[in-house]
């Protein structure tokens, strides 16, 4: 037997694997807590985006068993979800086979956004679709790739991202993996300037949140959606500029505006009082 052979036969079994799981574990059906981490606020952002921004469909980056997927799936929205292993994409394909409207993939979230861009949502380009990315872990990272992809094929994109830091509250959890990357602003900051987006975290402090209280940030270019998001309560914006590579003269200029604030607000009125 060819070594290509038993690869794909190896696929398959552990697909038919991951189908039996879903049968013989009903248990694994609620992982990480229910969808979006357990974490209730999250699951009511993802509906108020849902009504103001009313995407024609969802994108999801990691379907994992499908727990998100399923909550995801009642709003209607076509959904595209697209799964790296094969045994988890083979029970998040049997959970969802009733589901006419979501799309289960096998394969690299990379490859799959190209190949939407190219197949079902070739028509898409002017309208807003929603992304969410939660397909990392240790090893590869796809994120800054998949930024990149989505607001290059569908600039008027909404896309929040899992397990993302959110720096002015330290008591949501986020992603740092031994390769000494994290999901912060700075890592994402290429994208962000190249596209001119705009970062907006959740409103809702990390101790008022259930569940896994996993961070997350919701990114739109500052030219379509940015307002719009700017104006929801269960978000805020972040207003530091993060430069991608950070020059001697940027640091200067920084530290310039920081002590002028420092004066401006601090001492010149403690001098005053
Ligand atoms: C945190 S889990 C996703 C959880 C899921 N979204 C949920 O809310 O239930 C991350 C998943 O991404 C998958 N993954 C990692 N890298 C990937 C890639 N490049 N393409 C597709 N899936 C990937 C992993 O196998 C894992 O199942």
């Amino acid at each position: 037997m060819s070594r290509a052979k038993r690869f794909l036969d190896g696929l398959l079994a552990e697909t038919i694997l991951g189908a039996i799981d879903y049968w013989r574990r009903p248990n694994l059906r609620a992982s990480w807590g229910g969808p979006f981490n357990g974490q209730r606020n999250r699951a009511a952002l993802f509906l108020s985006l849902m009504a103001k921004f009313q995407p024609r469909a969802l994108i999801e980056t990691g379907t994992f068993r499908g727990t998100t997927t399923e909550f995801m799936s009642k709003t209607g929205v076509p959904i595209f979800t697209v799964e790296s292993v094969a045994r988890n994409y083979g029970f998040a394909r049997m959970r969802l086979s009733r589901l006419r409207h979501v799309h289960v993939r096998r394969g690299d979230s990379r490859h799959f956004i190209r190949e939407l861009f190219q197949g079902p949502l070739r028509n898409y380009a002017d309208q807003t679709v929603f992304a969410y990315l939660d397909a990392h872990g240790e090893g590869d990272l796809p994120l800054a790739e998949e930024i990149d992809l989505i607001f290059e094929y569908w600039p008027a994109a909404v896309v929040m991202i899992d397990d993302f830091q959110v720096p002015s509250d330290a008591g949501y959890r986020y992603d740092v993996y031994r390769s000494g990357k994290a999901l912060t602003p700075a890592y994402i900051a290429t994208e962000v300037n190249k596209h001119a987006l705009q970062l907006f975290f959740p409103s809702v402090p990390a101790s008022h949140e259930t569940g896994s209280r996993r961070g997350c940030v919701v990114l739109a270019k500052t030219s379509t959606h940015a307002a719009a998001l700017a104006a929801m309560p269960e978000l805020r914006s972040l207003n530091v500029e993060i430069p991608a590579h950070v020059s001697v003269g940027q640091l200067i200029s920084y530290w310039l505006s920081c002590c002028t604030q420092l004066l401006t607000f601090t001492l010149f009125p403690a001098l005053l009082a």
